[in-house]
C-alpha cells in the first residue's frame, strides 16, 4: 500500500470512500439523520463538506497497486460544519425552511458527541473500500495516525463509532477500548443507532 496526503482533487474519491457503501452503518445513519433519500445525495453532501471545509488537508489516502484510492484516514477534528456551501445544499434539498428541519437533528447529534480527554489525538474518519477490507489496509492507515500522534507528543488516540457499527470489532483488534457511550432517544429516532461509543487507545 502507498500512502499519500490527500489533495483538493480527491474530493469525489473521498466521498466515495466515506459514504459510497450504502449498507454501511455510518452511511445509513447519515442518510437518515439528514433525511436523504438517495446515496447520490449523501455523496454530494460529503463532497461539499470535504471541499468547503478543506478537510482533505488532514487526510491521508491509501492507494492500490493501480494508483486508485482504496482507503483514507483523517486525523484531527471531525469535518462536519455548516459552511455556506452546506447551507446552500440544505436549502436545495429541504427548501426555504431548511433550518427547521436541520436544527433538531443537529441538536440530537450534538448530544451524543464524545468529550475527549486532554492529550488525545482524534481519528475523525477511517474508511477502506469494501472490496479491499480485511487485508490490513485499515491497520496501516491507523499506523499513520499513531505516528503523527507520537510525533506531536500525544499519548492517546481517540475515535467515536456508532453503537450499531460492526467496525468496532476492528478498532478493538487494534487496541481501542470503549471508555464511554452516549445515547439519546431523539438521535435514535432519526438514525436508528442509539448513539456513539467513544473509544481510546493508549500509545
Ligand atoms: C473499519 C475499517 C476501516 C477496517 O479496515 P480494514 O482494512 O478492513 O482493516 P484491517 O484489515 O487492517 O483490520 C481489520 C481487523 O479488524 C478485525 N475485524 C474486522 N471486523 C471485525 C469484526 N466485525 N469483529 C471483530 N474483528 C473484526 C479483523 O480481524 C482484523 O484484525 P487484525 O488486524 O488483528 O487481523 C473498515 O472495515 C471500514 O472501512 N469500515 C466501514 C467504515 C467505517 O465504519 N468506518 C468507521 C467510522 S467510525
Amino acid at each position: 500500500m502507498r500512502a499519500r496526503s490527500a489533495s483538493e482533487d480527491d474530493t469525489d474519491e473521498i466521498a466515495r470512500l466515506v459514504v459510497g457503501d450504502a449498507a454501511q452503518a455510518s452511511t445509513v445513519a447519515l442518510m437518515r439523520l439528514f433525511d436523504l433519500n438517495q446515496v447520490a445525495e449523501a455523496l454530494e453532501l460529503t463532497r461539499i463538506m470535504t471541499a468547503s471545509t478543506e478537510s482533505w488537508r488532514s487526510m491521508v489516502i491509501a492507494e492500490g497497486s493501480d494508483g486508485q484510492p482504496i482507503g483514507l484516514v483523517q486525523v484531527g477534528e471531525a469535518f462536519a460544519a455548516l459552511t455556506p456551501e452546506v447551507l446552500e445544499f440544505a436549502r436545495r434539498v429541504y427548501g426555504e425552511n431548511y433550518q427547521e428541519i436541520l436544527g433538531p437533528r443537529l441538536a440530537a447529534m450534538a448530544l451524543v458527541q464524545a468529550h475527549y480527554p486532554a492529550n488525545c489525538l482524534l481519528v475523525a474518519e477511517i474508511h477502506v473500500d469494501l472490496a479491499h477490507r480485511g487485508m490490513g489496509i485499515g491497520r496501516a492507515l491507523l499506523d499513520v495516525a499513531v505516528e503523527q500522534a507520537l510525533a506531536e507528543g500525544h499519548n492517546l488516540l481517540g475515535l467515536q463509532t456508532l453503537t450499531n457499527n460492526p467496525s468496532r470489532g476492528a478498532f478493538e483488534a487494534w487496541g481501542f477500548v470503549v471508555t464511554e457511550t452516549r445515547t439519546d432517544d431523539e438521535f435514535e429516532k432519526y438514525t436508528g443507532a442509539t448513539g456513539y461509543h467513544m473509544m481510546l487507545r493508549q500509545l
